[in-house]
């Protein structure tokens, strides 16, 4: 079958091979009552091991209920395999406490030194209303159908404990995850994810993917700290710019993806050498320079980006981008930085908008039928 295992040591969705289509969701809890909150979290891990497993989201199924009750799942994924559908959660700062300090669910105690707000950086457009959110959902899969139909289920088995605060939808995923998948492109035309982490990294995954015991408290050992940021690109612009000088801001050939100056996709990036000018022959401003972990302190995260248009802007522009997703270790040496070094020079910066953030810490994977989505905060 085409599911992807629900349970495990790490949670799915994060060094799966990526599927095709993602609808991204963040939550805030609108109740005060904690019991509520953990019940609500057994339910929806209920739901996500029968949905990732291709079932209806509730035990009777959307049309063998009671003709007179509300159906238990929504419908529109009957007859619709699994579709490699993975289901990812993670927990934002202000589920642990609000932003004047008020602890909400006596969780103030458990939040992770590394679940601090993403500092502002330079350039920054963020809409409030579209950034943050207590919990986040990832739901990833190969049918956009089965990716919707499971957010919109937790939703409504949400309603009343937590409200959608925002939600994205993605297509054409702009990384690959495993060193089994072909690079993927993003709207900018560019191979994107050559130089990820991959699931066959085991050891650099270790050092820069999986929180490790020690690291902060013991309920995210295993899991991972992501990081979302809706990133509107300004195609309009780009695609007047020459392909000499795309290559020049990216780094790389648009053609083959390999570093400007070398000819294979995988070839090791030369922040080094020089040309005939003496001028560095990756250029001083290139997107992968500034991103690359030499220039970072050897900064390093897996990207899982999808790109978006979301219809068109009323100005004769697609509203078009790359919703970036990120997971790593610990944010403050790895996505940090590297976007502080981003906003500072990158020559991008200026076909490009930040217009919305996240930053979650998704725990480790649900063990067993009798483990739930965040047991260990409790
Ligand atoms: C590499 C595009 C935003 C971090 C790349 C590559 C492309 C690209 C084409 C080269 C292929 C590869 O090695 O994967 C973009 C576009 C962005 C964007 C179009 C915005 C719309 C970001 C952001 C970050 C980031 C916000 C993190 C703060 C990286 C990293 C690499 C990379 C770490 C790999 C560098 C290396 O190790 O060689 N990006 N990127 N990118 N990007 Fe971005």
């Amino acid at each position: 079958s085409d599911a992807v295992a629900f349970h495990g040591t790490h949670q799915a969705g994060i060094v799966t091979p990526a599927q095709d289509r993602l609808h991204f969701v963040a939550f805030d809890v609108v109740t005060k009552d904690r019991d509520r909150l953990i019940q609500l979290l057994k339910d929806w891990t209920v739901a996500a091991t029968r949905m990732t497993a291709g079932k209806d989201a509730g035990e009777v199924g959307a049309v063998a209920g009671l003709p007179e009750a509300p159906p238990d799942d929504t419908g529109e994924a009957i007859g619709l395999p699994a579709s490699a559908l993975t289901l990812t959660i993670g927990f934002g700062p202000t589920l642990f406490r609000t932003a004047d300090g008020r602890d909400r669910f006596g969780l103030a105690g458990r939040q992770p030194g590394a679940l601090a707000p993403l500092p502002k950086f330079t350039g920054d457009t963020l809409d409030a209303a579209l950034s943050d959110g207590d919990i986040g959902i990832q739901a990833c899969a190969n049918d956009p159908q089965v990716a919707v139909h499971a957010i919109r289920n937790l939703a409504r088995i949400g309603m009343g404990v937590v409200s959608v605060r925002w939600s994205q939808l993605g297509f054409g995923r702009t990384s690959s995850t495993s060193t089994g998948q072909a690079t993927p492109r993003n709207l900018f035309g560019f191979k994107d994810g050559t130089r990820n982490l991959k699931a066959e990294q085991d050891e650099l995954l270790r050092e820069h993917l999986w929180v490790q015991p020690g690291d902060g408290p013991a309920w995210m050992d295993g899991g991972s700290y992501l990081v979302t940021r809706k990133i509107r690109m300004l195609v309009e612009t780009w695609d007047r710019s020459p392909l000499v000088e795309q290559e020049a801001i990216v780094g790389r050939h648009k053609g083959s993806g390999a570093p400007i100056g070398l000819a294979g996709e995988f070839d090791e990036p030369d922040l080094t050498s020089v040309g005939d000018d003496d001028e560095p022959i990756m250029p001083k401003i290139a997107h992968v320079r500034l991103a690359h972990p030499a220039t970072n302190n050897g900064a390093r995260m897996l990207r899982r980006g999808y790109n978006f248009v979301d219809g068109s802007d009323g100005l004769g522009r697609l509203n078009a981008g790359l919703f970036f997703i990120s997971y790593q270790r610990d944010p403050a040496k790895a996505f940090i930085p590297v976007q502080r070094s981003l906003a500072a020079q990158d020559e991008m910066n200026e076909y490009i908008r930040h217009v919305s953030s996240g930053l979650f810490a998704c725990p480790p994977g649900i063990r067993d039928a009798g483990d739930f989505w965040g047991s260990g905060l409790f």
